[in-house]
């Protein structure tokens, strides 16, 4: 360094320059040089000042009252802002995700699930919106199982199946908080204890669930689960989305790709048939993109029964340890795309089938038949019955674990 400065002094000819004693006197060349100079610097300077501010607010989160339940138990909103201004709104009744705010391809933010304002519309909420579903997602037939030859019998919530984790499921209990933002971004932990019989499951269930919204417009979903009795678990979530914002309009439009070579039909209970069927020339194909409405008219036995789309499919990459790319949706209004991976076997593509325009959500906003549209990754329904299907037994000693993935962009 030194010698280099010593070189540039050396360099200039003494006739440039006027000397006086102690001091180095610069050229008006020099001088209108060091002027570029130092504008540029300055610029430098403000404009990375400028993008880190613009691209890096700092990640949040916030906590506010979001009202009483029946039984008197205070619960609260945490909102988790990440670094671009993505949002997401999560309580603590049902794990339930009220609001995610996503940007689209002109960088205006938009609330793309269904959902209430206040507590009031969850309590009562029929269509589980947004909530964590357990202790098993999805329907048991006949509300019964049997594992190491006892016969357990569930609460029937659905004619006579048992749905969702029967009448008062993980979507309507109250969940232990804990802040747990870190790297990623901002991270809520919930925890719940379900006890050994609760809606008729045997063991003391340990589960724990992580919210995380990435700084790369991810909500990052992880499940973990113990017991202390063999049990059955099959945990998940059920937002229903609208890329094109909450309540605007049907999502017969949005394409969308599932990667899955086949899907499991039901009877008209709804309840798989045991047989994994190749989707290849019917309705259920979405190995390439295609609007959800597009063939949701034709005549098929299996959307007759469904009243559309309320079928579990089998994911390709699934159920192998680690995450794959599961389901895509787009919007080609709003440009918004959802990703969703996943670590699970199957994933339920319901399409908002029961809605019927009683319903009165965010913002006043009235939910007609498909204004959503739900990715439940997941084991395949009424599993624990059988036992072709990838198992959800859980011991004692083991760990649950699940991991899935919503992750947002533009195009
Ligand atoms: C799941 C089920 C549907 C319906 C919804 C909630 O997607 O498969 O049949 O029960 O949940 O309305």
């Amino acid at each position: 360094m030194a010698e280099a400065a010593t070189g540039k002094l050396a360099s200039i000819h003494p006739a440039q320059c006027r000397e006086w004693p102690g001091h180095y006197t610069f050229t008006p060349e020099e001088i209108v040089r060091i002027h570029g100079i130092v504008a540029m610097l300055l610029f430098w300077i403000a404009a990375s000042f400028t993008s880190s501010t613009a691209a890096e607010t700092k990640a949040t989160m916030k906590k506010q009252p979001f009202g009483k339940t029946e039984d008197g138990r205070s619960v609260d909103l945490y909102t988790l802002t990440n670094k671009s201004g993505t949002e997401v709104a999560i309580t603590n009744f049902g794990g339930i995700v009220v609001a995610l705010k996503v940007p689209d391809r002109n960088g205006k933010l938009d609330d793309v699930v269904l959902g209430y304002d206040n507590l009031d519309g969850y309590t009562s909420n029929t269509a589980y919106f947004g909530a964590i579903i357990g202790r098993y997602g999805n329907r048991i037939a006949h509300g019964e199982f049997a594992l190491d030859g006892v016969t357990y019998r569930l609460p029937q919530n659905d004619g006579d199946n048992t749905l969702h984790g029967g009448k008062v499921g993980f979507n309507k209990r109250v969940w232990t908080v804990k802040d747990v933002s870190g790297s990623p971004g901002p991270a809520l932990e919930l925890t719940y204890l379900s006890k050994d019989g609760e809606e008729g499951f045997p063991g003391n269930l340990n589960v724990r669930v992580v919210y995380t919204l990435t700084d790369k417009n991810e909500l990052r979903i992880e499940y973990f689960a113990t017991t202390d009795k063999p049990t059955v678990v099959n945990l998940t979530n059920h937002s229903y989305f609208n890329l094109a914002g909450q309540g605007n309009g049907d999502i017969l439009g949005h394409e969308v790709v599932l990667h899955a070579d086949r899907f499991t039909p039901v009877d008209q209970a709804l309840i798989p048939t045991g047989e994994l069927r190749p989707v290849k020339g019917t309705p259920f194909d979405f190995t390439k993109p295609t609007a959800i409405g597009a063939r949701m008219n034709q005549e098929d036995q299996q959307l007759k029964v469904g009243r559309g789309y309320d079928h579990n499919w089998v994911l390709n990459g699934g159920g192998r340890g680690g995450l794959s790319l599961a389901a895509e949706a787009y919007d080609a209004k709003s440009g918004r795309v959802l990703d969703v991976l996943t670590t699970e076997p199957g994933i339920q593509f319901y399409t908002g089938n029961f809605l019927d325009g009683t319903i009165h959500g965010k913002g006043g906003k009235v939910y007609n038949l498909r204004y959503g549209f739900c990715l439940e990754t997941q084991h395949f329904p009424d599993s624990p019955n059988h036992p072709s299907f990838p198992p959800t037994l859980l011991k004692p000693g083991q760990e649950y674990r699940s991991t899935t993935v919503f992750k947002f962009s533009t195009r």
